[in-house]
């Protein structure tokens, strides 16, 4: 069946303001009488294990529990609503993944490559909005965030700088697929820059 929905995923370090992003540009699409559905990674009962506590998985470990995830989250949600023609918010994805385990936990590149083809194969989103933001502006705004998911968070600076330098070279390797966003601005024009390259690419209107 030939996909009819679009695939729009949210990447970025801690407080960058991904989940705000998200829950803008979901209602604004709505209000289009676009059919919207929201979701973020990890997902399911594996995302415990990732975001709380605070335990040192190896990194091929951690990443095999996100591909995991991701593989039951693809089959739940992510190609069924895309199938029925929804656009797909995810809060988070593979580039995560690569970020993350790929170049700060040194996994490498390949094998989160190599991870992503057997999970996903040939699925990739259609847009992928990076924003960026200052390391410590981020760290700052999640440190006044109530909750227990602050496993990466803790991680600590050196760690979340890079993170940051991870998403830069993600997002110069795809500039097709990638969008970086200049986060660090009022949420307002944060939108407005993601809703202007969301109408630039596909039809809104
Ligand atoms: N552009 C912005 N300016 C100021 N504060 C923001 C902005 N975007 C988000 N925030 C606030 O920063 C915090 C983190 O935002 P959030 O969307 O949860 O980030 P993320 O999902 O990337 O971790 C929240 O308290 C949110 O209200
Ligand atoms: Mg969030």
């Amino acid at each position: 069946m030939p996909r009819r929905g679009i695939f729009v995923t949210f990447e970025g370090g801690e407080g960058a303001g991904k989940s705000t992003q998200l829950g803008l540009l979901a209602a604004r699409l709505r209000l289009h009488g676009i059919g919207v559905v929201e979701t973020r990674e990890p997902n399911g009962p594996i995302r415990n294990l990732l975001v709380q506590g605070d335990r040192a998985w190896t990194p091929m470990a951690e990443t095999l529990l996100h591909f995991a995830a991701r593989a039951e989250h693809l089959a739940d949600t992510i190609v069924p609503s895309l199938d029925e023609g929804a656009w797909v918010l995810c809060d988070r994805f593979a580039d995560s993944t690569m970020a993350y385990q790929g170049y700060a936990q040194q996994l490498g590149r390949p094998a989160v490559e190599k991870l992503y083809r057997l999970v996903a194969g040939r699925l990739k989103p259609d847009l992928t909005l990076v924003l960026d933001m200052p390391v410590a502006l981020g760290l700052d705004r999640t440190a006044r965030r109530q909750g227990n998911e602050t496993r990466y968070e803790q991680m600590g600076r050196k760690f979340h700088d890079a993170v940051h330098e991870a998403f830069l070279d993600i997002a110069a390797r795809e500039p097709e697929r990638c969008v970086l966003i200049d986060a660090n601005r009022p949420v307002e024009t944060v939108h407005e820059a993601i809703w202007a390259s969301v109408e630039n690419r596909f039809k809104v209107g």
